[in-house]
């Protein structure tokens, strides 16, 4: 017989990771060593998607990498020193980007440019060089500028391929998700909730009407849930007073999303989530990169959806969203630029 508390650890696994497919992947994490990277390290060495394991920091990734290699899974660990980007990068087929420095209170994600912009560069240059035609997860904020950093640059070098680039916004979903369950007594697998936008403040778009709990939601119960789920990364900044910011429950949704992506790859069909991608939703209004909800194939991005049917509350939501995001992926751009 399972204790309880195995039961419960095998059944919340296999509800992060669903393993429908059999084929396997060389996954790399590049900033492995760090708050996200090391639980995120820890959930992809339990998933079964996972073949192999890269991974890379600037410090403390061996030290990680021989911890998590110890776990009885099947995959196998490698990890690599500061001088060893190349050998991390050599034959990955996923590579997620939780590399560089977390807010501290008082600061915006766009406060973290100056530093992360550059981390973010010069790792894609990588990429780029050994792994071209990897799938490219972007964690590191902001991830509004992140990503048109990260396509900017795989421009530049001759080899974007606009289906392998995802900015991870799965953490806006799960709280969501997490929020409206709260205020439903429901539980969260019953309340999920598509959140467009980008990630950061006023560009997060949560969609409660096109969700049967969150239609039910109205007045300052409304206005308190879009704030919470806005400024959801605020409130963990705030509670760590100095310490950084989400980590674990980024490593959650991080680890979610590339187990949605491995199973588009491995030839699932139907495995739709919200991600920020390339996108020709508001191109015409200069915002060519847009989370929405995106079906996940053999190629990546296998098709953007429309956002939908939203109410009036939602399209002013999205009204204050458009011109902030045009500002952050403009930012993004001209720094490669
Ligand atoms: P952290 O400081 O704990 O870890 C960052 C790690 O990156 C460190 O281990 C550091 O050595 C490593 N690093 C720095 N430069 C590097 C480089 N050039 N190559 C490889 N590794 C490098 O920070 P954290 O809490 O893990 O957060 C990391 C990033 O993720 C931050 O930018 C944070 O804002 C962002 N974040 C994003 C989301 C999201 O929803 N997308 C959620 C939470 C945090
Ligand atoms: C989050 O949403 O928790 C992350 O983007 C980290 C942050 O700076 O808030």
């Amino acid at each position: 017989m399972l204790s309880r508390s195995v039961a419960r650890t095998l059944s919340s696994q296999s509800r992060l990771f669903s393993s429908s497919a059999t084929r396997q992947t060389k996954v790399a994490v590049l900033g492995a060593g760090g708050g996200i990277g090391q639980p995120l390290s820890l959930l992809l060495k339990s998933d079964p998607l996972v073949t192999s394991l890269s991974l890379y920091d600037i410090r403390g990734a061996p030290g990680v990498a021989a911890d998590v290699s110890h776990i009885d899974t099947a995959s196998e660990v490698n990890g690599y020193a500061a001088d060893q980007l190349d050998q991390a990068l050599d034959g990955v087929k996923v590579v997620v980007i939780p590399a560089g420095v977390p807010r501290k209170p008082g600061m915006t994600r766009d406060d973290l440019f100056n530093t992360n912009a550059s981390i973010v560069r010069d790792l894609a240059t990588a990429v780029a060089r050994v792994a071209p035609t990897a799938h490219i997860l972007v964690i590191s904020n902001p991830v509004n500028s992140t990503v048109p950093i990260v396509a900017s640059t795989l421009d530049k070098a001759g080899v974007f391929d606009p289906a392998h680039l995802f900015g991870v916004t799965t953490l806006d979903v799960v709280r969501a998700a997490r929020f409206l369950a709260g205020i439903s007594n429901a539980n969260p697998r019953d309340t999920p909730v598509t959140v467009i936008g980008g990630h950061s403040g006023a560009t997060i778009v949560p969609l409660l009407s096109q969700s049967s709990y969150g239609k039910a939601v109205t007045g300052e119960a409304y206005e308190k849930i879009v704030h919470r789920i806005q400024f959801g990364g605020d409130e963990v900044v705030k509670a760590k007073d100095g310490a950084g910011s989400a980590t674990l429950s980024m490593a959650y949704a991080g680890a979610k999303f590339t187990n949605a992506l491995l199973r588009g790859l491995n030839g699932q069909k139907g495995v739709i989530t919200p991600t920020f991608v390339k996108s020709p939703l508001f191109a015409a209004q200069g915002i060519d990169f847009f989370s929405s909800n995106v079906e996940l194939g053999v190629n990546g991005v296998e098709k953007i959806h429309p956002i939908g049917p939203i109410s009036a509350e939602e399209q002013k939501l999205l009204d204050a969203c458009l011109p902030e995001l045009k500002k952050n992926i403009e930012k993004g751009k001209a720094f490669v630029a």
